[in-house]
């Protein structure tokens, strides 16, 4: 890590929690993220839905809500990254304060709200990094105040057709009144069968583009076997598990522990570890997973990916240990794999 680099992340970590994540954005898109090869271990190169990944260590959303720095954070040697979430409409999103660090429990309470700057600025953003390789993809949102918000989502996906490497349809953050709802059996079937719907006709006779569907940890587990279907019946490609969660552990020490909003970070570790083996154990190998919540290390992707996840992200670690540790935890996974005796990624998604 570079002295330069260093001082930046001290620099960061003395900010307001929304200030330094500002700082950081704006120091990527200057060139000043470190740099690391994301294609450096041949163990890790992974397809994914028919994406070809470098590794499997993804950068989640809420990151680069506007799409700002997607090159930077797959220079910085993340597999993939996933920008947004965006809303069709720019919205400002809750007021400030809403970005908390618990530094003693290694963990983020967030309320932002999907605030972001619109569709037309993020397509744009697509649109001018064309041609650049790289997985990135665009996780689509409703706007609050939104009367049909399963239109935002065909909104989006429209808007972004061609220009994303794959969709994701969020529909579990948590600070968005209601926005949770649309789990429900009957939200669901009504948002998925209009996606599908759009997406056949944006289609035609060509391929789509994947479409990833990212749930809630606070899920009743029972839900898992039905999403699964809701999920195959209306083509999704894989499930994203988890957002954040608005449940408390009793064990958290930090003075913002008792912050509104949806916690993540290693507290969420091991809820969002129990909500991806239930979607195992529902998929058993009918549908791809995402695992994502709580890793900090190479053990922790392993671990997720040994449950059945084919490929991760993460998020929270990010903001106390910057955007070097993607390669940081590459090196280590490649290491766990080999000395597993796995030959690929692939062979040891779901090998409990
Ligand atoms: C500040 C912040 C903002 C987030 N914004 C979004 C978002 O806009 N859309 C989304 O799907 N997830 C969002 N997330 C959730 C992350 O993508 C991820 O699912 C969650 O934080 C768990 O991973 P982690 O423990 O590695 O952070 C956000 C998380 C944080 C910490």
């Amino acid at each position: 890590m570079s002295l330069f680099y260093r001082a930046g992340m001290t620099f960061a970590r003395a900010l307001p929690a929304e200030r330094a994540h500002k700082f950081g954005i704006a120091a990527a898109a200057r060139g000043l993220a470190p740099k690391h090869d994301a294609a450096k271990h041949n163990i890790l190169k992974t397809n994914l839905c028919g994406l070809d990944l470098p590794n499997p260590v993804g950068l989640a959303a809420g990151f680069d809500k506007d799409a700002q720095v997607p090159d930077a954070m797959l220079a910085a040697g993340f597999g993939f990254v996933e920008c947004g979430t965006v809303t069709p409409r720019p919205q400002e999103g809750n007021p400030k304060p809403r970005l908390f660090r618990l530094t003693e429990d290694r963990a983020v309470i967030n309320r932002m709200g999907f605030n972001n700057g619109g569709l037309e600025v993020f397509a744009d953003r697509f649109t001018a990094r064309r041609g650049k390789g790289g997985i990135v993809g665009a996780n689509l949102g409703a706007n609050k105040d939104s009367v049909d918000r399963a239109q935002d989502y065909i909104d989006g996906l429209t808007r972004l057709w061609g220009l994303a490497d794959y969709f994701t349809i969020n529909i579990s953050s948590p600070n968005t009144p209601g926005l949770r709802d649309l789990q429900g059996e009957t939200a669901m079937e009504d948002l998925l069968g209009r996606f599908q719907e759009a997406r056949h006709n944006l289609a035609g006779d060509q391929k789509s583009a994947p479409v990833f569907l990212k749930v809630s940890p606070d899920l009743d587990p029972t839900a898992a076997d039905r999403i699964v279907d809701q999920a195959r019946m209306y083509g999704i490609s894989a499930i994203i598990v988890s957002n954040t969660t608005i449940s408390r552990p009793d064990d958290l020490r930090s003075a913002h522990k008792g912050e509104a909003g949806g916690l993540s970070g290693a507290p969420l570790k091991s809820r969002s570890n129990m909500m991806l083996k239930e979607f195992a154990d529902a998929s058993g190998g009918r549908i791809p997973l995402i695992g994502v919540g709580g890793i900090e290390n190479g053990a922790d992707a392993y671990a997720k990916i040994r449950a059945g996840a084919s490929a991760v992200q993460l998020y929270s670690a990010l903001v106390f240990e910057g955007p070097g540790l993607a390669a940081q935890i590459c090196d280590d996974l490649a290491a766990r794999l080999k000395a597993d005796g796995f030959k690929s990624v692939a062979e040891a998604v779901g090998a409990v």
